[in-house]
């Protein structure tokens, strides 16, 4: 390994994490995507030709599997690797994440952007969205939030990424021993030289602050 910077090995990691993620959910999805496309449609031509017969409730009793495990199989993927990244771009990745939790979790995202997001390199892309994923996640998880706020702001020192929401309030002794969850936000952010905040907002639910600095993008 060349690097010998801490962050820089950091970094690594996170990419070659990154990297692995990425080509199983391709994997994933071509190979179990194409299997299961062809045994509903294997289903569904049964189905079709025994119309009236016990044969055909086994067979509507297939479809309906495979359209469980279609449904099952994108949750899957999309929580290993954002696909829409790479075709589309950071913002609407984040405004896929956003229907993803609405139509999934009950929770309405708002999104504000500032600064041109599209300059930024893909590792940072890919920090930017693992942490409001996971900040969106926990909203819904714990603190039960049903709206979401993420704001997310390039000027010309630093790219901030606020996401807040209206749950309930945070155990802040669960702050000094983590789940993966924040350990791994705080890692990513450390990698990049920035900084962390999750903090209880006066009026109900939690705000989480990420502030990393341009000299580091
Ligand atoms: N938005 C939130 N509202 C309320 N409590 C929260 C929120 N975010 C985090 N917490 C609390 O902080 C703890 C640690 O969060 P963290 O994301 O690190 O782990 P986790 O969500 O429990 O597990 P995982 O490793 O799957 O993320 C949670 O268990 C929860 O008690
Ligand atoms: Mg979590």
């Amino acid at each position: 390994m060349k690097e010998t910077n801490p962050h820089d090995i950091m970094q690594s990691c996170f990419d070659a994490l990154e990297e692995e993620r990425r080509s199983l959910a391709h994997e994933l999805h071509d190979e179990i995507g194409q299997s299961l496309t062809a045994i509903r449609t294997s289903a569904k031509i049964i189905a079709r030709q025994s119309e009236g017969r016990q044969s055909y409730d086994v067979a509507q009793g297939i479809v309906s599997l495979t359209d469980g495990m279609f449904d099952l199989l994108h949750n899957m993927l999309h929580r290993l690797h954002p696909t829409v990244l790479d075709k589309l771009g950071l913002i609407d990745a984040l405004s896929d994440l956003s229907d993803f939790n609405q139509k999934h979790c009950s929770l309405k995202c708002n999104i504000h952007i500032e600064g041109g997001l599209e300059s930024l390199s893909l590792p940072m892309k890919l920090t930017v969205y693992r942490i409001v994923q996971e900040a969106l996640n926990n909203a819904s998880r714990h603190g039960a939030a049903n709206c979401a706020n993420i704001h997310i702001c390039l000027d010309k020192n630093a790219l901030h990424i606020t996401v807040d929401n209206n749950g309930s309030s945070l155990d802040e002794s669960r702050l000094k021993e983590p789940g993966i969850g924040i350990l791994g936000m705080k890692q990513r952010v450390i990698a990049f030289d920035g900084k962390l905040e999750i903090n209880n907002k006066p009026s109900g639910g939690v705000i989480v602050h990420v502030e990393l600095p341009l000299n580091s993008i």
